[in-house]
């Protein structure tokens, strides 16, 4: 049966999928943006989990509990900070991708949702993520998986994915 790929405008902190990817900053310490509304709605154990683990290198990904989220697992990766695009932000935006669904794989995860990784603080632009988000998803995402939602904040972005879905 195949994966399916959809694209959903909502806060990915309420969606009760096996696993949500959070777009985290190298210390894994909290922020703003997702990585503060996910840390909110986990609460206190999560930021004492992700201080345990020490970090992570942008493009890596890092998994922990979901603790008070609806969700077993949160997959931690560290998007690229867009330079311009000549400092090999798309191949660490792929890997952010692809690095977040072998972690999750790894541990049994069949329904996940990313959100818009990099293109909030970290100002890549949104067409260009859409295209490489969706573009490595389809080209890894084994049949373990049965759902991948790109879970978008904005009616924007959502339209972006839901055009590369249907294409
Ligand atoms: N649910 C889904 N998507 C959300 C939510 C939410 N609750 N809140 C924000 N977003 C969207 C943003 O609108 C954007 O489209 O997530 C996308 C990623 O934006 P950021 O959260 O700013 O992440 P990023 O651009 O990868 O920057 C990471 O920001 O919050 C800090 O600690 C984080 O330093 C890191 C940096």
């Amino acid at each position: 049966m195949a994966v399916a790929l959809t694209a959903l405008r909502a806060d990915i902190t309420t969606l009760a999928v096996d696993a949500i990817v959070n777009a985290a900053n190298e210390s894994l310490l909290g922020g703003g943006g997702v990585d503060g509304a996910i840390h909110r709605a986990a609460g206190p154990e999560l930021l004492a989990e992700c201080r345990a683990l020490g970090g992570c290198p942008t493009g890596e990904a890092r998994i922990t509990r979901g603790y008070r989220l609806p969700v077993r697992h949160v997959i931690h990766t560290v998007g690229p900070i867009w330079r311009g695009g000549a400092r090999g932000e798309a191949d660490l935006l792929a890997s952010c991708y692809r690095c977040s669904l072998e972690l999750a794989a790894a541990h049994g995860v069949a329904t996940i949702a990313f959100p818009c990784i990099s293109t909030g603080v970290y100002g890549y632009p949104a067409d260009e993520a859409a295209r490489i988000a969706v573009g490595t998803v389809r080209d890894i995402v084994t049949q373990s998986f049965r759902e991948v939602v790109f879970c978008c904040f904005s009616e924007s972005d959502r339209a972006l994915y839901a055009a590369l879905l249907d294409a």
